[in-house]
């Protein structure tokens, strides 16, 4: 069901110095810092040649990110996103598999204009995954 790695996201406390590391440190292709009020992010993108890293940073004040930053100061990988032909396949099988599809179950339109679900981490080795119809 599943298809290509999508992203890894990762949640910093310092955007900027985050930024810096992966693009002057590290070598990589880093875009400049977009706002995406509607899932409480401010993201960077580091493109790599076979997916993307996704810097996430609080944005206002329900951010789903602020409580993993509370438990993890210092950052982390908060979510890996997995490409989807199918979305609503994709949740119907998950569900009736017993599996918890957050947000009541229905798809969101993500960060790069495409619908995505997440999974509940406890269903899944303790990951939060979400889902990207490709
Ligand atoms: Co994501």
């Amino acid at each position: 069901m599943i298809g290509k790695l999508n992203h890894v996201a990762m949640a910093v406390p310092d955007l900027a110095a985050a930024a810096a590391l992966y693009r002057d440190t590290l070598g990589a292709k880093v875009s400049a810092p977009t706002e995406v009020p509607a899932h409480g992010v401010t993201v960077v993108f580091v493109e790599l040649p076979n997916t993307k890293i996704e810097l996430l940073h609080p944005l206002g004040d329900n951010s789903p990110i602020a409580p993993f930053l509370e438990r993890s100061p210092a950052g982390g990988v908060h979510h890996v996103c997995f490409e989807v032909d199918d979305i609503l396949a994709a949740r119907d099988k998950l569900k009736a598999g017993g599996a918890r599809v957050l947000g009541g179950g229905e798809p969101k339109t993500g960060a790069h204009g495409k619908p995505v679900l997440f999974l509940h981490p406890k269903d899944f080795c303790g990951t939060l995954i979400e889902l990207e119809q490709a």
